[in-house]
């Protein structure tokens, strides 16, 4: 399925996924102690370092992630932990926001030996700019100057580069879809299906709480046996990408975010939309991967 991608972009994947770090739970009050610590030292060795990195912030509705590259884009470290501190654009969880963002942050200078002090973040299409300007503010309270906001699309094709086609982007709560022409973002909109009802439907149908239903869906050893109760949502999916691009010449769907992953999703959108779907091999890290490279500090 991921034909068409050019290999360098495959290998850029590929190093994303190399940086990355799972942040499972949140630090113990002796591990933010010990942190402070180690933030001051930390601060010492500040100089240079990190002058021309770029770094990414998306607040997403199932995955909080935090990315940094080098100045030639090449991603250096980041880090990622499932929170439900936004849902579908919108800022639920303002302090939760704030810590998690702290702590991802922490982790990832810890990795670094330096500072962060600058970001970009994203937003979903069509949410209202006060929530767009809460997302900013997240930033600026976990001590990130806040330099763009990106709509996601703009960002998941700042990495695919398509010149013509759609970027349908399943996240946790919503499916973001992106129509490209010359290689800009002609349409947009965002529906309330994602992952998320992935994870319900299973935990209806195996009466079995949320959080179970989630792990056994993201365990590739799972994933064939509950196909046949996903495959309803999937549809949902390429129902709503469909009725999207009916109006524009789309030849090509490129499919990004977290539920992407699901074996079989770009089958059942293909199938239900008849155009060629294309599923990149690391679909989770692409929208904020985008998000950072459009990181706009400048030390000048
Ligand atoms: N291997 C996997 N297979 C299937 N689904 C997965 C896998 N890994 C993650 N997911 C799902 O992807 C979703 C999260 O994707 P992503 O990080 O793109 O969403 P988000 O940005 O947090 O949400 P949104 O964009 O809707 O605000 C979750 O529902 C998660 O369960
Ligand atoms: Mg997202």
């Amino acid at each position: 399925m991921s034909a068409g991608l050019n290999p360098q972009l495959e290998t850029l994947l590929d190093a994303t996924e190399r940086a990355m770090r799972p942040h499972p739970r949140p630090l113990s009050y002796e591990e933010r102690g010990e942190d402070k610590k180690e933030r001051g030292e930390d601060k010492k060795e500040r100089g240079d370092n990190g002058a021309n990195i770029r770094v990414g912030v998306d607040l997403g509705t199932a995955y909080t992630v935090l990315m940094v590259l080098d100045e030639h884009f090449q991603p250096v470290a980041g880090a990622y932990r499932f929170a439900q501190v936004v849902r579908d654009g919108l800022v639920v969880d303002f302090i939760g926001a704030i810590d998690l963002l702290k702590e991802l942050k922490r982790g990832v200078e810890r990795q670094l030996g330096f500072e962060l002090t600058h970001a970009a973040t994203g937003f979903p299409p069509g949410v209202p700019r006060a929530e767009v300007r809460a997302t900013a503010n997240v930033l600026r309270a976990a001590g990130l100057e806040c330099t763009n906001v990106v709509d996601e699309p703009t960002a998941a094709n700042a990495v695919l580069q398509i010149r013509d086609g759609a970027v349908v982007d399943v996240g946790g709560g919503t499916t973001g879809v992106a129509i490209l022409r010359d290689g800009q973002v002609v349409y947009t909109a965002d529906e309330a299906t994602g992952g998320t009802h992935f994870s319900l439907v299973i935990a209806g149908a195996l009466d079995i709480p949320f959080e179970q239903a989630e792990e056994l869906k993201t365990d590739p050893r799972e994933q064939a046996r509950l196909f046949p109760l996903v495959e309803p949502v999937m549809e949902k999916v390429g129902t709503i990408v469909a009725r999207h691009i009916a109006r524009y010449p789309v030849n090509e769907i490129y499919m990004v975010g977290g539920a992407s992953m699901y074996p079989g999703m770009g089958q059942v959108v293909e199938r239900i939309t008849g155009i060629k779907t294309i599923v990149p091999p690391r679909p989770l890290f692409i929208t904020p991967l985008g998000i950072a490279m459009n990181d706009k500090y400048s030390n000048q």
